[in-house]
């Protein structure tokens, strides 16, 4: 398998951080002879400490790790007050709005905007050091400032994406028993208002531990105010102090919770906690987009996402940098929008999922040519692993083939790229996440031996030691922290992080995703669990019986297939209005972003004598291909044929 190979820029290289593969394997010797040396060293030089820590790590209690032990610092300070002396007039944020509606932020101003917030949440709301705030937020500038506003004030803030229903925003908030939310009424899309306020109203019916919600009056549109619970953000903020002292937290306190998807049909609250996070943030930022005084740099994701979090706020700003955020989606009014807004802003780095550059690559693919897009520097991709196509015309079309793509590789629990080419070092190759970072031991491994796999074997993809923005825990649930990472596999008999996917290096020792190993799909660069889409489909009470299984989708990646068995054998009656029952009810309970793509009604699933449903076989029978495995030893092997042929007659 030998890939093309593109060098990094010579000019872009001179003025990188990190200048070609030397410097590259320097740091990465470095991190492997002295490996608390190098995290040591890291932690003083980047982050501003009220109190210096006096241990770099402690892994006595693996893999409950403690990084910087005892240092304190406050995480929005980091992002903010420490800039104010060389950067007090410079852009934090720019924001634009769905409309073209457009705010610059300085440093100065988000400074003023973000204190405001926390006097708010802490003087009218009694909000107080590790509470937990959910937030569920359009993309507009205040969703940065209510992120901030936790973190200068010491509360544990959870986002919630605005795509996922009040059922699933119900389940996070008592997961993590919030007494606080804060919202918008709603946001724009497509020129259309859209609404959030009334799902939160109906995530907080029937009782709730939530007991105020703070609404921002982003659209105007009317909305229901429970008095005493909901109070008006643009009315409330008008009267708070400009200065709020941070809170000063330690190393350890948790800065962030994450819902994520995991092989269960609960969602997991990934933990971030203060330093260790907000270090390699920053660290992974300048290393990986090598963003400059004077550059503008934009990141299409959500902040309802990890990398809304580490690289749309926290990274950008922790650095200095000027960050964008886009309130709209790249597809309108025309699949020329991000490139309008590159050349308006004169965009240096653009970071965006495969999902995105598909759809812009097949309802635009000459729209990158009618713009200026002369100031990129480096495209990033992230989420998925992105297909050749996609990536060439990425790289030719958008980057104008003198623009590094980083193919970054990363994960909610990682809170940081892992595996991710350097711009002004790493020769790239199509699709290929390349080498770990320095500082991270990632390694493919034998599951069953914990060895090194060989070139071109697939393995699973490892990180050895741990490393400062490792997950810290599941909220409420140490046992599942440790089994679903440290359970798998075992490095010279020591557990050691798994991240769920498969990999495989090349002849060069570079690193290839190949996808999940567990029952995780991705749809559109968004992570779901099939046992969360199934134990969704099994509230409809006509469902005796589900399996989900992902299927390819030439856009989104990973399509949705599910079989399904029904109660009553009578058969289905209208297929129609089945199907459209079973999608209400995952519209309900998880929301539009899980909706399937193809529904069978099966007459059965295929399960081994002892009732495991085999998937593997349901994943062959969605994509179409011959199945290889022995089902002899099915319950029913006569069940494989029938569903195969409903498949094929679809
Ligand atoms: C899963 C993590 C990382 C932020 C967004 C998603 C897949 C992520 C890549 C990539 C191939 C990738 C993995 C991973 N993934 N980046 N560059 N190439 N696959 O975060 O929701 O936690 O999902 O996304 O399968 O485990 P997430």
């Amino acid at each position: 398998m030998s890939k093309s190979v593109f060098k990094p820029n010579k000019e872009f290289a001179k003025t990188a951080r990190i200048k070609n593969m030397c410097e590259y394997q320097a740091l990465q010797e470095e991190a492997m002879e002295d490996y608390e040396g190098f995290w040591g060293r890291y932690a003083k030089e980047k982050l501003d400490w009220i109190e210096p820590f006096n241990e770099v790590m402690d892994e006595s209690n693996f893999p409950f790790v403690k990084w910087f032990k005892d240092g304190k610092l406050n995480v929005a300070e980091q992002c903010i007050d420490r800039h104010l002396k060389t950067r007090k007039n410079k852009a934090a944020i720019i924001f634009e709005g769905d409309r073209g509606d457009k705010q610059i932020i300085t440093y100065l101003e988000l400074y003023y905007n973000v204190n405001r917030f926390a006097n708010l949440l802490k003087k009218e709301f009694g909000v107080k050091k590790g509470d937990r705030v959910v937030i569920y937020m359009p993309m507009i500038p205040e969703a940065a400032y209510a992120m901030l506003a936790c973190a200068r004030i010491g509360a544990i803030h959870s986002i919630v994406f605005g795509g996922f229903s009040a059922e699933a925003l119900r389940d996070r908030i008592e997961d993590a028993d919030a007494k606080v939310v804060i919202t918008a009424d709603g946001a724009y899309r497509k020129d259309k208002p859209y609404m959030l306020k009334p799902v939160v109203d109906q995530a907080l019916e029937g009782g709730s531990p939530v007991n105020k919600v703070l609404v921002v009056e982003r659209n105007d549109e009317d909305i229901t105010w429970v008095a005493g619970r909901d109070y008006s953000y643009n009315e409330l903020i008008k009267s708070q102090e400009v200065h709020c002292e941070p809170e000063v937290m330690d190393s350890e306190d948790p800065l962030f919770l994450l819902y994520t998807s995991g092989s269960t049909g609960k969602p997991k609250g990934v933990q971030h906690n203060s330093a260790g996070y907000i270090l390699w943030a920053q660290m992974t930022m300048e290393w990986v987009f090598d963003v400059k005084e004077n550059d503008t740099y934009w990141c299409t994701a959500d902040v309802g996402w990890i990398t809304g979090h580490t690289y749309i706020v926290y990274g950008p700003l922790a650095m200095g940098a000027t960050t964008v955020i886009f309130e709209g989606v790249p597809t309108y009014p025309d699949a020329g929008r991000p490139w309008k807004m590159v050349e308006e802003y004169k965009i240096n780095q653009f970071y965006t999922a495969p999902t995105a550059i598909r759809v812009l690559h097949k309802m635009g693919e000459d729209e990158p040519a009618k713009y200026d897009l002369s100031s990129l520097k480096v495209l990033g991709t992230v989420g998925e692993p992105i297909d050749p196509p996609a990536w060439k015309w990425y790289y030719e079309e958008v980057g104008s083939s003198k623009c590094a793509i980083v193919d970054t590789y990363w994960q909610t629990e990682t809170g940081g790229h892992i595996v991710s080419p350097l711009p002004g070092a790493t020769p790239i190759k199509p699709a290929c996440a390349t080498l770990p970072l320095p500082g991270i031991m990632g390694e493919i491994l034998d599951p069953v031996t914990g060895e090194r796999v060989e070139t071109g074997e697939t393995g699973y993809m490892c990180v050895t030691r741990p490393w400062p923005s490792m997950i810290r825990g599941v909220w409420g649930d140490e046992e599942r922290f440790v089994k679903s990472y440290f359970g798998d596999v075992k490095k010279n008999g020591k557990p050691i992080y798994f991240t769920g996917d498969g990999a495989v290096y090349d002849e060069d020792g570079y690193i290839t995703i190949t996808g999940r190993t567990d029952d995780v799909i991705n749809v559109s660069g968004h992570r779901m669990g099939t046992a969360e889409i199934e134990a969704a489909i099994k509230k409809h009470p006509n469902v005796a019986e589900v399996a989900v299984v992902g299927k390819p989708h030439e856009l989104k990646g990973e399509g949705i297939f599910a079989y399904v068995v029904l109660k009553s054998d009578d058969g289905v009656a209208d297929e129609v209005e089945e199907v459209k029952a079973i999608n209400n009810v995952i519209k309900k309970e998880i929301g539009n972003i899980a909706l399937c793509d193809d529904i069978v009604f099966a007459p059965g699933l295929p399960k081994t004598r002892s009732g495991k449903i085999m998937r593997r076989i349901l994943r062959s029978i969605a994509k179409g291909e011959a199945i290889t495995q022995d089902i002899s030893t099915l319950e029913d092997p006569s069940i494989v044929e029938k569903i195969e042929n409903m498949v094929k007659s679809k």
